[in-house]
């Protein structure tokens, strides 16, 4: 199979989650995104390129198994994971690997509607690949200076923007490759994980930072998932924060389980989605929070 070519329009919309950054929520984010469109009715696939972790196959696995023993009526997205090859030479495992995850998208690309990426915590030629078929592209960072370093560069006196970091330099590399193969660019959106409850001088400063910068870096900053502790124990059982009605798990629906299906509510709102925002209408019609 020939590697897919960016230039040929794919039926799916594709999005990736990515950044350089390890820890960041990338596969929490996906996993939840994957879920809620699955809970709006279309058919999701998913895409680990994280050989070594897998964690995004792992959660995908844990939610088949918890959902055949216990015959529950949830829905299931397609899961691939490109493993790493043991090819000799290096130029052959990036062949190889690049081929594995071209034909996984292909086929995603035809049964589903919406594909989704789930990148390493680092660089390589696959993760740099999927950003190039990225529709949409979610980047978490945590609340943190040194996570912001990878997206911008801060004058440390006055916090105002010196220059693009690590990561926003590949991002505009990799988009303008794909405004120039495929005339259509790359949605950015950057979203603020774990952001706890108290709020600090700092945060606020991170909070006018990010505002002002995202245009001159070409993203769109989105309300992320806040830090609660419910985001961190379903992968066991495969399931996230919009599955807690009838997952057959003895949990009592708290104060922070609704917030936190209201974030990621918000948070798919927020990507602009094509056919998205009737459906979630509807969904929150019959499901009010
Ligand atoms: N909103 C949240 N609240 C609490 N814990 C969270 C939240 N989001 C993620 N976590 C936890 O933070 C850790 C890192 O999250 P996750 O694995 O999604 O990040 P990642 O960017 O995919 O990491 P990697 O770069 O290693 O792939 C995990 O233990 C996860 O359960
Ligand atoms: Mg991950």
């Amino acid at each position: 199979m020939t590697p897919p070519s960016s230039r040929k329009p794919l039926p799916a919309h594709v999005v990736v989650t990515g950044n350089e950054k390890g820890g960041s929520g990338k596969t929490t984010v996906a996993m939840h995104l994957a879920v809620g469109l699955l809970h709006l009715g279309f058919r999701v696939g998913c895409i680990d390129l994280d050989s070594r972790q897998q964690s995004l196959a792992r959660y995908i696995q844990n939610r088949r198994d918890w959902i055949e023993e216990h015959r529950l009526p949830l829905a299931m997205p397609e899961s691939a994971v490109i493993t790493a090859s043991a090819a000799d030479s290096r130029q052959d495992a990036v062949r190889e690997e690049q081929e594995a995850f071209a034909q996984a998208l292909a086929g995603f690309s035809r049964s589903c509607d919406f594909v989704i990426i789930d990148c390493p915590g680092s660089d390589s030629p696959l993760a740099r690949t999927a950003h190039m078929f990225a529709d949409t592209l979610i980047t978490p960072i945590n609340d943190s200076l040194l996570d912001l370093d990878l997206i911008a560069r801060l004058d440390p006196v006055d916090w105002q923007l010196r220059g693009a970091g690590v990561y926003s330099d590949l991002v505009w590399t990799l988009r303008g490759k794909r405004r120039a193969e495929r005339r259509t660019g790359i949605d950015w959106v950057v979203t603020r994980s774990r952001v706890g409850a108290l709020a600090d001088r700092n945060k606020q400063k991170m909070t006018e930072s990010l505002n002002r910068i995202q245009q001159v870096l070409g993203f769109r900053l989105a309300e992320g998932f806040g830090e609660r502790i419910i985001y961190r124990y379903l992968f066991l059982w495969g399931l996230t924060v919009l599955d807690l009605r009838g997952a057959g798990l003895d949990i009592e629906m708290t104060r922070s389980h609704l917030a936190a299906r209201q974030e990621v509510l918000a948070l798919i709102r927020m990507l602009w989605l094509p056919n998205v925002d009737e459906r979630l209408d509807r969904l929150l019609a019959e499901n009010p929070l």
